[in-house]
């Protein structure tokens, strides 16, 4: 080809390239000086940027409220196609920007910000249970096993997987809290919830996945099949890959729940009778949790529908007695059918539990609605205008030799200094069900507490709580309490140093190979992203 002819065609897809960009995002958006200008001759990427004030803003700001930082544009993929074609291209280009994976932004502390790079709204693959976006395999080769498994899109929400599976009488057995999450989010963290203790956390529970790595080049993963990558990816904070889709593991779903929660007014006392209950020898329930109630918190809407307006009064005044009282939360799952026996068994287990007498409350529902259990606290809030307050949420994993330490200087310390609103989660889990090869960091110890301090800020700021978290760290440390932190946030390499331990160097390897260029996540700040050119270092 002849270089004028060259230099014509060259034009000619600038012209169209800009003329697209004009029409897309309107005449008011210059383009952004940090995303390199050839990005417009290809059209296949730039006809999904969007350049509005209105995405830009959506994606510069998390559940969290306590940062902002803006993307240059987001970016919304029809298909995983267009997340690679779009990595690629950072990746190959002399300037790369960075790439962050947006789920529905529910972390707390920026991680999927993409400051001054490529936000890639996740939600456009498909969300809502999206056109062949969650597929169920019903696959039972024999009697005696059972291998069922739903593809879902890392895009997906647990809210529509659940729904999808509960069509063919399927259903994952680890779960969240909360269900309006997605896949992709919660299995770059570990995805942790009462059925941990025995089933793992949600990490523990994928076949396989498929994932774009860093230098855009999209993997099928498994234990067998790029076994490291499968690992690194599994809590990999969004630093190796985005996750496109994950083969979950499922098994036949319960119909019906029966649900207690038994009040303590001893810390020792309730998480000695926790602990048996996640005991190997002691599995009856399906689900265990609980949390603590400070005297103002008792009445807080995330919690209230489970209680009668007479029950919430009489423990209400247990908790004006004793300030801070504590409630395990339990549940059996069931088929219709054995309820007659569940009762039976039930209060045969509930005899032997050591709360306070009259203090068990007990609750029967759909699996649905016990999954789902949150969300009508959502609504509420939403509707009181207090889900979108800051959120400065603390999640601790500490090893269950010290909670008692833990205990006495944070929930009947630190903690009782300011009256602040939300639950404070606090459950054992066991740490063989986690597997070891995954990225995720827990403690060094048998069982270990996930304390969730789940605290919203109020009018008079926020300021204050992230005093009160710095304090229960520094308590930590000092008291040789050797926590972890889940969905972590640092802002220092050295921090995440210590965070990772003797899994660090392993860590770094994984980045250099997977993401050589730190383009994504970089909103975990654990390396640093490409705006800072320089290789990565150990450092
Ligand atoms: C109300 C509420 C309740 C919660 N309850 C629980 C709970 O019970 N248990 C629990 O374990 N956690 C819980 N979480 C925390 C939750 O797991 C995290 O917020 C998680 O990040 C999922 O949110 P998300 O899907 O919106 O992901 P985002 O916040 O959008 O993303 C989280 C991180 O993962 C990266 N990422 C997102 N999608 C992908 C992908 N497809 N591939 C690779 N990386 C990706 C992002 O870049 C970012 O770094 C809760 C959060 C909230 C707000
Ligand atoms: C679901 O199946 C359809 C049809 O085979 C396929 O095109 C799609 O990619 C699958 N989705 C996932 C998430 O595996
Ligand atoms: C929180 O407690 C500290 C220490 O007792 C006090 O100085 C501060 O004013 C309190 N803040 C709020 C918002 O209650």
């Amino acid at each position: 080809m002849n270089s004028s002819l060259c230099f014509l065609m060259l034009i000619t897809s600038i012209a169209t390239a800009s003329l697209l960009s004009i029409s897309m995002v309107g005449h008011t958006n210059p383009w952004p000086s940090s995303l390199p200008r050839d990005l417009l001759l290809r059209p296949d990427i730039a006809a999904k940027l969007r350049l509005d004030p209105e995405s830009l803003a959506l994606a510069s700001t998390d559940f969290g409220r306590l940062n902002h930082a803006a993307p240059a544009a987001v970016f919304c993929p029809s298909s995983p196609l267009d997340v690679a074609a779009l990595v690629e291209f950072s990746y190959a280009s002399p300037a790369p920007f960075a790439i962050a994976a947006r789920g529905r932004g529910h972390s707390v502390r920026g991680q999927a910000f993409a400051a001054g790079g490529v936000v890639v709204r996740m939600e456009a693959l498909g969300g809502g249970g999206g056109e062949g976006r969650i597929n169920v395999t019903d696959y039972r080769p024999d009697d005696s096993r059972f291998m069922s498994y739903v593809d879902a899109g890392g895009e997906q929400m647990w809210i529509d997987v659940l729904h999808a599976t509960l069509e063919r009488g399927l259903a994952p057995r680890s779960w969240t809290d909360y269900l309006y999450l997605t896949v992709g989010g919660t299995l770059s963290n570990g995805g942790i919830s009462g059925q941990a203790f025995r089933h793992g956390p949600q990490i523990s529970n994928v076949y396989e996945l498929d994932v774009i790595t860093g230098t855009g080049e999209m993997v099928t993963c498994s234990e067998d099949e790029h076994s490291e990558l499968f690992f690194a990816v599994l809590g990999g904070l969004g630093q190796f890959g985005i996750i496109t889709r994950a083969r979950i593991a499922l098994e036949p779903a319960p119909q019906r729940v029966r649900w207690v929660r038994l009040i303590y007014t001893d810390f020792a006392t309730f998480a000695a009778d926790q602990e048996r209950l996640i005991s190997p020898s002691n599995e009856y329930f399906h689900y265990v949790e609980g949390s603590l109630l400070m005297d103002h918190t008792i009445i807080s809407s995330w919690r209230s529908s489970f209680f009668s307006g007479e029950d919430l009064d009489r423990i209400s005044g247990l908790g004006a007695r004793h300030g801070t009282i504590y409630c395990l939360e339990a549940s059996v799952y069931y088929d219709s059918v054995a309820s007659s026996f569940v009762d039976q068994e039930l209060e045969l287990l509930l005899e032997s539990l050591n709360f306070v007498p009259g203090f068990a409350f007990t609750n029967d529902v759909t699996y649905l609605s016990f999954l789902d259990r949150m969300h009508d606290g959502e609504l509420k809030l939403r509707s009181m205008g207090l889900w979108d307050l800051p959120h400065p949420w603390l999640n601790l994993l500490v090893p269950k030799s010290r909670i008692l330490d833990f205990d006495q200087g944070v929930f009947k310390g630190i903690l009782t200094r300011n009256h602040s609103f939300g639950p404070i989660l606090v459950y054992p889990t066991t740490k063989n069900k986690w597997d070891g090869r995954l990225s995720a960091v827990i403690p060094d110890e048998e069982i270990f507490y996930a304390v969730g301090l789940l605290l919203s800020a109020t009018a008079e700021g926020w300021e204050y709580l992230e005093d009160q978290n710095r304090d229960i760290v520094q308590f930590c440390d000092q008291a040789g309490i050797r926590f972890k932190k889940y969905l972590p946030h640092y802002t220092t390499q050295e921090e995440w140093r210590k965070h990772f331990g003797t899994a660090w160097d392993k860590f770094v390897e994984m980045k250099q190979k997977h993401d050589p260029k730190a383009l994504l996540s970089p909103g975990q700040g654990i390396f640093p992203s490409p705006s800072a050119v320089q290789p990565l270092s150990k450092y």
